[in-house]
């Protein structure tokens, strides 16, 4: 785990009139569009340029954005970036140059959401983890995109009994990723399956024939895996092959 550095805030109103608008990719867009109401807080975590968080501030998602990242460059850039905005909405924003392991949720009253995108299934299994443990009892709702271990990340999310909310799968730039929302009260309705669900049931043309190249590009990849021998990843390759599109 990387350790705590040392945490930089700062709070301004946000100002959207008189800028550019500022382009999301398809991947960015799919998750914006996945955020619902009712939130006090959104972490935008592992914010890198900010993009997603700047598109939520901009549609006032909560009275709360924060834009989190470990690097101090990157978020001394964000920070120039929306000091840059002016306006009259009540949102506001704060940036954090701290490990999205280490956020003190405690500190802030309310409903969370934190969206954890661009890094590995592996790094966001810890973040969950590290978060869920030392804040068992907040209000906190995950929106993550991993850029791979999708499958082990899911069953971190069964372990620590996430339901799933909504999920969704993005090519971009020839890759698939798969955006999953999750949220502990929605255990007891909807347990997270493992290899996903709703976009293999896609009905549109386009959705079936994402679902039919994810599904066998995956495979793939489990499958060389399991030739290797080095890894026993049987049930994963059984559980992909077991899928119906
Ligand atoms: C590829 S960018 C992802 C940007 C954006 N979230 C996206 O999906 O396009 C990954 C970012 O994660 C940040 N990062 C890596 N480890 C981190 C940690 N432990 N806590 C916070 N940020 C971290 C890096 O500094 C980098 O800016």
């Amino acid at each position: 785990m990387l350790g705590e550095m040392q945490v930089k805030v700062y709070n301004a109103p946000f100002f959207p009139s008189g800028r550019q608008q500022l382009k999301l990719s398809k991947r960015l867009k799919q998750i914006e569009q996945m955020v619902g109401n009712g939130y006090d807080h959104i972490w935008d975590c592992c914010c890198d340029h900010g993009l997603l968080g700047i598109a939520l501030l901009e549609r006032q998602a909560a009275p709360h954005i924060h834009f989190v990242d470990i690097v101090p460059e990157l978020i001394s850039n964000v920070e120039a970036k929306l000091q840059k905005f002016d306006s009259k909405t009540q949102s506001h924003w704060q940036v954090h140059c701290l490990d999205t392991a280490a956020i003190p949720f405690d500190h802030y009253h309310g409903k969370h959401l934190v969206i954890i995108a661009g890094v590995g299934g592996d790094l966001i299994s810890m973040f969950v983890n590290a978060i869920l443990k030392q804040h068992p009892n907040l209000n906190i709702e995950f929106i993550v995109c991993p850029v791979h271990h999708q499958f082990a990340l899911r069953e971190t999310f069964r372990c620590l009994q996430q339901g799933l909310v909504d999920e969704a799968l993005i090519k971009e730039n020839g890759r698939f990723y798969e955006i999953i929302h999750v949220d502990n009260r929605q255990a007891q309705q909807k347990p997270i399956n493992l290899v996903g669900e709703k976009f293999w049931q896609a009905t549109s043309t386009e959705g079936i024939e994402s679902a039919k190249e994810y599904l066998k590009k995956t495979l793939v990849h489990y499958q060389k895996i399991q030739q290797g021998q080095k890894k026993n990843v049987d049930h994963i390759v059984d559980a992909y092959q077991a899928i119906t599109i």
